[in-house]
């Protein structure tokens, strides 16, 4: 039996290293999704990139050195065909890339007797910029999900994946950020995957408890996103840099904090339009409206405003008195405050005293915005409190 680079004691994660061309032969059992983010062949070995305006050095490893056309398809052929046994008869593929080996990629799948179910677009809304004047900027990477051609009953949780998407069918465009700085806090990966991309793929196509198998692991984003979704995980790279990577990144999940701290991140819907909801008594609400400023105290007391997840998307605010009276205005711009002090509300006819500072937000009072939902705004002394809640909670969207 080949002796694992590390394992949990629950068996759920477990990484090989090595070259995966002779690993994947060796691998016991059958998986439910085999997850492959191989090399794109995209370094030169001398190119550049730039990045807020500096032209930095791109060379992602000597793995992912450009290659001719043949030596794509035989490196492709080489490791497809393993998985190909590996997968179990009504299992499904999923291959990351560009058009770099997408092409070569399609054409091993075709030959190994698969059908392509979907080509996701995973469509980056913050791209560095592509030197070139001569071309499109490159914003997009694709994903192939694939089955074996006879295969009709593979896993498609189709009502999970309509969930994440607010209620509408989830589409093949997938509007996504790169991996972000939370998700590399334990050291980088140069082409580390966003855990929101994997918690796609994985709810579409696997059921708790089911197998997955990544033969280009690195960071094990893969991995993570498996686990927090009560997956199991079979990873395998050559690097013991980027396995040790992947460790640090499963023992940190291994607090019960951190665990669900990364899956709430990972489960967050990055487009969902957030609300601040702000209780003021009566007479300051009716001064807000006047204005068209809300504001709240900033200081570690009763009612200071907390920085949380979607603040960035806050577009909404929903002013009430005690939980009711309820009226709900746009933001003048998306997630934004300033920090006044207590003389410049003055100057507006506020009378503040609790703070010598506080986090001021404007909104358009021209239009109030009615909604059909009746808010649950009481909550005991959290009735009180600034917070931020979707907006689907005041409307029934979709
Ligand atoms: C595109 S990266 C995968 C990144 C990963 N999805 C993540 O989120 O971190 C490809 C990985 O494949 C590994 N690799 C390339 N060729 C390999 C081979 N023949 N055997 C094992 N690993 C290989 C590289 O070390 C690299 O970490």
């Amino acid at each position: 039996m080949m002796k694992p680079y590390y394992c949990t004691t629950k068996n759920d994660f477990t990484l090989y290293q090595g070259d995966t061309f002779n690993l994947l032969h060796q691998i016991e059992g059958s998986f439910d999704m085999i997850f492959a983010d191989p090399p794109y062949f995209l370094s030169t070995g001398n190119g550049k990139v730039n990045v807020n305006g500096q032209y930095i050095k791109f060379d992602k490893g000597l793995w992912d050195r450009v290659r001719s056309r043949d030596e794509k398809d035989s490196f492709n052929r080489k490791w497809l065909e393993p998985c190909a046994r590996l997968l179990k008869k009504n299992g499904t593929i999923w291959i990351c890339g560009t058009y770099h080996n997408i092409f070569s990629v399609e054409k091993c799948l075709d030959e190994l007797g698969f059908k392509i179910i979907n080509m996701i677009v995973w469509q980056k809304p913050d791209p560095p910029l592509t030197l070139s004047d001569k071309r499109f900027n490159f914003s997009a990477e694709y994903l192939i999900w694939a089955t074996r051609r006879a295969c009709k009953d593979y896993t498609f949780n189709i009502e999970a994946l309509t969930k994440i998407n607010g209620g509408i069918q989830m589409p093949d465009v997938w509007k996504l950020s790169a991996a972000s700085t939370w998700e590399k806090t334990h050291g980088k990966h140069p082409t580390q995957k966003p855990l929101r991309l994997l918690y796609r793929a994985i709810t579409a196509s696997t059921n708790i408890g089911d197998r997955i198998l990544d033969p280009f692991a690195g960071s094990s984003t893969t991995g993570i996103a498996a686990n927090l979704i009560g997956r199991q995980y079979v990873g395998i790279d050559d690097s013991k840099e980027y396995l040790n990577l992947s460790i640090k990144r499963r023992e940190y999940i291994e607090d019960k904090a951190h665990f669900f701290d990364i899956k709430h991140r990972m489960e967050e819907d990055p487009e969902q339009v957030m609300v601040l909801v702000n209780h003021a008594r009566y007479e300051l609400k009716t001064k807000m409206l006047e204005t068209g400023i809300c504001y709240i105290r900033i200081g570690d007391s009763k009612g200071s405003v907390l920085v949380t997840y979607g603040f960035e998307r806050m577009q909404y605010v929903l002013l009430h008195t005690n939980g009711e009276d309820c009226h709900l205005f746009r933001l003048k711009s998306r997630g934004t405050f300033n920090i006044w002090p207590k003389e410049t509300l003055e100057s507006f006819g506020f009378h503040p005293e609790h703070s010598p500072y506080y986090a001021v937000f404007h909104f358009d009072n021209t239009y109030e915005i009615s909604f059909p939902k009746t808010p649950n705004l009481k909550d005991k002394i959290n009735t009180y409190r600034a917070r931020i809640r979707p907006l689907e909670d005041f409307f029934d969207i979709g």
